[in-house]
This record gives structure tokens, sequence and C-alpha cells, in this order.
């Protein structure tokens, strides 16, 4: 219960799942703890009920949604790309199979078809080339959803529902940085039932997603810490390994090993593991040149547990020894991490923050005379003279997703789960820095989930100079 006792240092008041449907776990015949098909340790089924429940609130009346899982995407020839589970159908349900559908129908007249799944029934030849397919009793199990079918009756069941109802929920992902050409299946639903039924109002799920979204609740916490947790142990796996003469992939190797040997499902995005002057290339995950002798070695990766990513960026010098230079622009971006963190707090918002953390670089960057007073008095104030060297953004959103949904424009409140990632990118110089840590907001102050893993200069060589480099246990 780590979230637990963090929330009780912090005096963060989670909320908790209240007494919904705990008559309902004790109802089915065994319990979720049970259920272990998974990497991950099940998770109570409190936190999807929980989900649902605030979901079903902001609901207008008279209203149903309907939730689907991810496809899988096809790779090619015969194969598909590892299934990931729809990060919304998830969050409402906890079911991790392809196919599943959600349902929410709170003021359904017809009783218990207020929460609803459909998953895919198994047979003797999926047993045998796939494996075990959830149960209903499972998928009840797992969601804490009372009323489970089959897919071969939704259209049935749904026609049914669907015409008790005057609205219609649907879901799609309304992250604003996403461009696709490919439909997703919400998109290709969102098409077929509204031809079907074209005289229902419909309704976007996303804006109460992502109002709900970015609150964690202390279940998520736990989860996030644990995918924080892992990555820890992933970064000293690295610092004992990385030498001059390594190739960036075997870093990467070391990377998913220690992810996969923990009940990770691997990285919560590609990994940035770029050596030198790779280290300037914001979205490098090529991963295949040799870290060198004088090299720092950017590296920005973090697990996915249970769903649930961590973010991690740390820059360690290849030899063990940083140079004077790279130490000086080390100790800059640590700075201004350490102050940006202290401006996580409830009531501000992000664009103001940015300002800040903004103010701050523009200071280092005088210090390390990278920028002039000129060039700050003759700055466009639109792109301000620290962006040659601080481009991108400071803080975004993290949980199911590593630009996890959310109202960029919300104000910042306990509960909301934040990177802090600052960096000094210098191409003429052949280096760049990142500094990134995961910080959790309480009415108390900001919580740093990856507060033990290394980040002071001292402590990176020390551990990469005792450590017996490249013997890993
Ligand atoms: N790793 C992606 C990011 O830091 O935003
Ligand atoms: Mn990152
Ligand atoms: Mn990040």
């Amino acid at each position: 219960m780590i979230a637990a006792k963090i929330c009780l240092l912090a005096g963060w008041q989670v909320s908790k799942p209240k007494i919904i449907g705990i008559k309902s776990i004790l109802a089915i015949p065994y319990l979720w703890e049970n259920f272990s098909a998974m990497r991950y340790e099940a998770i109570n089924p409190n936190l999807f009920r929980l989900n649902r429940k605030r979901f079903a609130r902001l609901m207008k009346p008279k209203s149903i949604a309907i939730f689907h899982s991810n496809d899988q995407m096809p790779r090619n020839g015969d194969q598909y790309y590892p299934f990931r589970q729809n990060s919304d159908l998830f969050y409402l349900s906890g079911l991790d199979q392809p196919e599943a559908v959600v349902v929410l129908f709170p003021d359904c007249v017809k009783d218990g078809f207020q929460e609803v799944a459909f998953i895919k029934k198994s047979n003797a030849h999926i047993a045998v080339w796939e494996g075990h397919k959830y149960t209903k009793e499972e998928a009840t199990a797992i969601s804490g959803i009372e009323k489970v079918y089959w897919l071969d009756d939704m259209d049935d069941v749904l026609h049914e529902l669907i015409l008790l109802a005057n609205r219609i929920y649907l879901n799609s992902n309304e992250n604003d940085r996403y461009k696709s050409d490919v439909l997703s299946r919400d998109i290709r639903y969102a098409k077929g039932i509204q031809q079907k039924y074209p005289t229902h109002k419909y309704h976007r799920a996303q804006p109460i997603l992502k109002k709900l979204a970015m609150i964690k609740s202390e279940t998520e916490i736990e989860l996030l810490q644990q995918a924080c947790d892992i990555t820890d142990n992933a970064f000293r796996r690295v610092l004992s390994f990385t030498r001059p003469g390594v190739r960036e992939y075997e870093v990467e190797a070391e990377i998913i090993h220690e992810f996969i040997r923990s009940g990770a499902n691997g990285h919560g995005y590609p990994p940035i593991i770029a050596a030198g002057a790779n280290s300037c290339i914001l979205h490098y995950d090529v991963n295949d040149q040799v870290c060198k002798e004088g090299d720092v070695l950017l590296m920005d990766f973090g697990a996915e547990y249970a769903n649930y990513s961590a973010d991690l960026s740390r820059t360690i010098p290849v030899s063990g020894r940083f140079t004077k230079r790279q130490r000086a622009v080390y100790n800059a971006v640590l700075k201004v991490m350490k102050e940006a963190i202290t401006m996580l707090v409830p009531g501000t918002t992000l664009e103001d923050y940015h300002k800040e953390v903004g103010k701050l670089m523009e200071s280092e960057l005088l210090a390390l005379k990278l920028i002039t007073k000129h060039d700050i008095e003759k700055q466009d104030p639109k792109w301000p003279a620290y962006k040659k060297y601080f481009m991108h953004g400071t803080s975004h959103h993290l949980g199911l997703d590593v630009h996890d949904l959310c109202d960029r424009y919300a104000p910042i409140q306990a509960g909301m789960v934040f990177t802090c990632e600052p960096g000094i990118y210098i191409p003429d110089e052949g280096f760049g820095i990142r500094l990134e840590d995961d910080i959790l907001v309480t009415d108390e102050g900001p919580f740093n989930l990856m507060a033990n893993i290394p980040i002071e200069v001292e402590e990176i060589e020390e551990i990469m100079n005792t450590a017996e480099t490249g013997v890993i246990s």
C-alpha cells in the first residue's frame, strides 16, 4: 500500500471507493484476487466501479455510453502488433482483452442493465491456438460489472437498450496531439451507429473522461509508483552496464530485460537511448550507435505496468565521469528541475507554470553563456531566446498513457500526476541533457514518485565507478 503511505504522508485525501458494489463482489463465486491471467497483479475492481460511477454522474439523463477495445493492429503478412487495450475502456472496466465492449446506462429502466459488458466467447479452436479467454465470471470479477454477455448477443441486447435511451455517448481519441489516417474501432462504430439510429442525440465521451482521468485515485497512484519503481531498477542496471564501446541498443536490452522480468508489459513509449550528439534529437529512437568515451548518454524510458506508464529521463557520462562543461550544463538543468517541481502545486495553471520555468531556464542559460542579455532584449515573445536550447514543454499529465488524457487549461489540482522534464540541448557542443521525474500533486506539496532514482552528479558517478561495469546480476 505504497500510495496509502504517500497520501498519509502528504495529507492528500484521495477519494476512496465507497461502499458501492461491495456486496456484489462477495456475491461472485470467487474473489478478484484469484484472477491472475495477466502479468500484473489483479487490480481491485472497486477502482473500475468508482470510475464508472464518476462517469455516470456526468452523463445527461436517459443516455447510454458505449466503449470499445482497441483493434488488434495489423503489422504485416499474417502478423499483428502486440495488443494494447484502449486506455478508456480499461479505465472503466479493467478488461484487458481484445473486443471487450462496455456499456453504461445509469438510469436504464430495465433492472440490472445500468452496466453491461460484452466479451468474445471462446471455443475449442481458440483455446488451442490462443489459450484462455475470459469467462463471464472472470469478466465480472475483474470489472465488477455483473451483467456480462457474449459478443454474439450484443446487437440484440444493445438494440433494446438504445431504444430506451434518448442520447448516446461515443468515445474517440481526442488527444490534441493525435493524428492518424487509420480509422479506429471507435470511429468505425460511430459511423455505423449514427446511420442505424439517426434520430438519437450523440455526445462525446472524451470531455468527461478527460476531467476524470486527470485526477488519479489511490489505486492508480500505487500502480504508477510500481511502474516508477520498475523503471528505477532498470536505470540502476544501466548505470552498472554502461561503458565506452557499448551500443545504444545494448543499453536498451538491459532496460527491457528488467521491465519484462518485473511483470511490466514493456515500454510505455518508444525508448530514447541517445549517445553523444544524438542526445540533441528530441525523438531519437533508432538506438543503434556506439556510446563513446566522453559522450553523454541521454535516456528517456518508462515501464508500463498494468497499463500505467512511468516516464523517466536521465543523462549519464558514458565513461563514468562528466566533463566540466557537461557537469555545468547538467547542474543547470537539475536546478531548473528542482525549482520547477516546487511549482507543481494546486491553483497554478500549466500556462503560468511554463512561463515561470522559462524564466528559470533563461537565467541558467545566461550563466552558461549560451544566451546574452541582448538576445533576451530582442527576443520574440512568442519564441523567447531560451527556446533555442530548451524547445519543448516542461510537464505533461501522466497515467494510463505517457501523454495522458487531459484538459491542458484546467488548473493544477491535487491528485494530478505530471512529469517535470527540463533540458538543455547544445548541438554545437555535441550534447544535450534532459532530466525527468514523475510528480504527484498534493495539497501538502509535490510528491516525487521517482525520488529514489539517482539524479545528483556525485551519485551517478559513484554508482558508475563502484559497479563492476558490464556485469549484471
Ligand atoms: N517520453 C516522452 C516524454 O517525455 O514526453
Ligand atoms: Mn520522457
Ligand atoms: Mn515526458
